[in-house]
């Protein structure tokens, strides 16, 4: 069974359609990788999957579940973590402090045994203190566990951003942009981070990227959009040969 299913999903903007009947499925252990030129309903996509917008219309299934109309939190809950195009972190907070938050979802103690710090809450917060060193450890972030965001190298800001959403022990991973803004250096430890959350830790990630070097690299499918509607679906060749994709990136070019 597949993983995600979106089907026929749309929604409009003061009666323009960002996203325009997308339909596809993600498979449990897969990279796929939406492309498309700037403003074609990528990052429209994830806030619509994680359900930070209410869909105009049609279907997105989760796990076999219909997640259609489920609070952002309960998505979080039943396991799906994404990190933002623009970083969101908090920036007067530190690594760690920002990685616990990150678990806030995972979170089963009741308000009255946190007053009282009853044993469990105590237990609570040891687990998740040892899950959250441990992606500290998985990413490389100890030099900068106790460092304020604020004071982190940009590169640094968007690990810790995949470090957050990792924290909350997701099944799937969106990653919007995961490579925006990073030297070549930084975008091939990237990959490799892209390529050790499918591989060693078994997540599927769908990801929004523009650099399609690192799309060619870690995607296992690819599907391009525009103006809010699928063109293209394949290899990471494929889509780039596509003549529909092609003509795409061309008009945007022409126009902008
Ligand atoms: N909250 C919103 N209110 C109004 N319009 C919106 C909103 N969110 C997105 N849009 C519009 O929807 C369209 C798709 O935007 P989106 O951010 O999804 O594009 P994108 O594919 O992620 O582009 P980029 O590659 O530049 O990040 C754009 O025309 C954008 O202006
Ligand atoms: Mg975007």
């Amino acid at each position: 069974m597949s993983l995600l299913q979106v089907k026929d999903l749309s929604i409009s903007f003061g009666g323009v359609k960002a996203v325009d009947g997308v339909s596809f499925t993600v498979e449990p252990g897969e990279v796929f990788t939406l492309v498309g030129p700037n403003g074609a309903g990528k990052s429209t996509i994830f806030n619509l999957i994680s359900r930070l917008y209410e869909p105009g219309g049609g279907q997105i299934l989760f796990d076999g579940q219909d997640i259609t109309s489920l609070p952002a939190h309960k998505v979080a809950g039943l396991g799906i973590a994404r990190t933002f195009q623009n970083i969101e972190l908090f920036d007067h907070s530190s690594v760690l402090q920002n990685l616990l938050i990150g678990r806030h979802c995972r979170r089963n103690t009741r308000w009255f045994e946190e007053l009282l710090f009853l044993p469990k809450v105590r237990r609570s917060e040891r687990e998740h203190r040892l899950l959250v060193e441990e992606v500290i450890d998985f990413l490389d972030l100890a030099p900068y566990r106790d460092k304020l965001i604020a004071g982190l190298p940009y590169g640094v800001r968007k690990v810790v951003e995949i470090a957050r959403a990792l924290s909350s022990q997701p099944k799937l991973i969106l990653l919007d942009e995961p490579a925006s803004g990073l030297s070549v250096e930084e975008t091939q430890n990237m990959a490799w981070w892209i390529e050790d959350m499918q591989k060693d830790l078994g997540l599927t990630v769908l990801m929004v990227e523009h650099d399609m070097s690192l799309v060619s690299r870690v995607s296992n499918r690819v599907l391009a959009v525009s103006e809010g509607r699928p063109l293209a679906m394949g290899s990471a060749a494929d889509v780039q040969a596509d003549p529909k994709v092609i003509e795409a990136y061309l008009g945007t070019e022409a126009t902008s």
